[in-house]
């Protein structure tokens, strides 16, 4: 049994010691206080319950671990909260005066993290280009699906490469090849990215399956469709189905043990980060189609957000894939943010890129 001195001396190093160990990781002073106090007073607790328990240092580990996890991975709930503020330009004469601008380019667009204190506890952050080289340095990143998964794609390579670069440039006119992969190697940074034309989920499913049979998972997934589903086959039970058998394979193919990170720690949980791309509002009056608009109406976009939530694939609803929730974003941007009722403007796949990245940096337990 300790001495009432060393348990006061141990006492005392943690309370000064682990919020110092915070601090390290970029924590505010005004949290780092927070910890202390709350260190402080679990460790009194515990040293009044020390003689009902076999020991102090699990009880001391268990408080401590705790504290450090639970705010972080409940931010994964509050990540997809924010708002936009869309307004027309200063100055629309100048904006007439360049060629090829459209309605889009008469909006400015912002949009940030809801200032609500729950969010604003979370510390969201916009990544610049030297966080997301120094998040994805050595990453194999891979989005699948449809248009909507193109424009992400499209996103995250202009905040990886620079949305002015010559490379972009090229980016733009191969990414845009109609219904074709497209792979790059971001050499920088040891980056892989590929696209995976996949509008269908069983294209989806059987990415998934291809990844268990070479035994080489992605690092990162993101993956989202159902427009073309509900334009082709407009069936949202048959979708539902398609989700939840992917949703299984994606729980029984993709490995659940610790990984070694090329750092040399590990990270616990999926060894694949996965996030689905949610579908965007449907504006049935702008859609440029008489078919679109018949087999894309409100009504039917309902049951298939609804298939979506029944087939349990997303991690709100205790399945693996974290959402991005496009939904959200395009319904706050509104009908100034999109041409066609359907693809909306860079802004709202900007957001859906930040919202993925903030969430890889929680579920990967890192920080900037
Ligand atoms: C717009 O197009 C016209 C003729 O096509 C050209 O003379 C002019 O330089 C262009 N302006 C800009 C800003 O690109
Ligand atoms: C990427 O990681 C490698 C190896 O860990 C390191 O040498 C390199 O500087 C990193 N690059 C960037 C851009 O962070
Ligand atoms: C819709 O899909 C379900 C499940 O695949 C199928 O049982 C049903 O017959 C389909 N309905 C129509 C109208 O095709």
């Amino acid at each position: 049994m300790l001495g009432a001195i060393h348990l006061g001396v141990l006492a005392a190093c943690f309370v000064l010691f682990v919020p110092m160990a915070m601090a390290g990781w970029h924590l505010s002073r005004n949290k780092m206080l927070f910890f202390s106090g709350a260190l402080f007073i679990s460790l009194a607790v515990c040293v009044h319950l020390t003689p009902y328990f076999p020991s102090v240092s699990d009880i001391v580990a268990s408080v401590s671990s705790v504290v450090v996890y639970d705010h972080r991975i409940s931010c994964i709930n509050e990540v997809n909260q924010i708002v936009w503020d869309v307004k027309p330009v200063p100055n629309p004469e100048s904006v007439r005066r360049n060629n090829g601008s459209t309605k889009l380019d008469y909006f400015v667009k912002n949009w940030d993290w809801m200032k609500s204190r729950k969010v604003l506890s979370c510390e969201f952050q916009k990544l610049d280009k030297f966080d997301v080289s120094d998040l994805l340095n050595g990453s194999w990143v891979v989005v699948a699906g449809d248009s909507q998964a193109r424009f992400v794609a499209l996103s995250l390579l202009n905040l990886v490469l620079g949305s002015d670069s010559k490379a972009m440039d090229s980016v733009r006119g191969d990414l845009f090849r109609r219904h074709s992969d497209y792979s790059i190697v971001v050499k920088e940074i040891g980056m892989k990215l590929d696209f995976v034309w996949a509008p269908y989920e069983k294209d989806l499913d059987d990415l998934v399956v291809s990844y268990k049979k070479m035994k080489k998972y992605p690092d990162v997934v993101i993956m989202g469709t159902g427009l073309w589903h509900m334009l082709h086959v407009n069936n949202a039970s048959d979708f539902g189905f398609r989700l939840r058998q992917l949703s299984s394979h994606v729980e029984s193919l993709v490995p659940l043990t610790p990984k070694e990170q090329e750092g040399g720690g590990s990270v616990s949980g999926r060894s694949v980060h996965l996030f689905w791309i949610g579908m965007p509002v449907l504006i049935n009056g702008m859609l440029n189609t008489d078919e679109k608009k018949e087999k894309m109406s409100d009504t039917v976009w309902h049951e298939y957000d609804r298939s979506l939530g029944e087939s349990k694939i997303l991690r709100q609803m205790g399945g693996p894939l974290i959402l991005l929730d496009i939904q959200s974003f395009t319904w706050n941007c509104g009908p100034q943010c999109t041409l066609d009722g359907m693809h909306y403007d860079s802004a709202v796949y900007d957001a859906a890129v930040h919202v993925m990245l903030n969430a890889l940096l929680i579920e990967s337990h890192q920080s900037l």
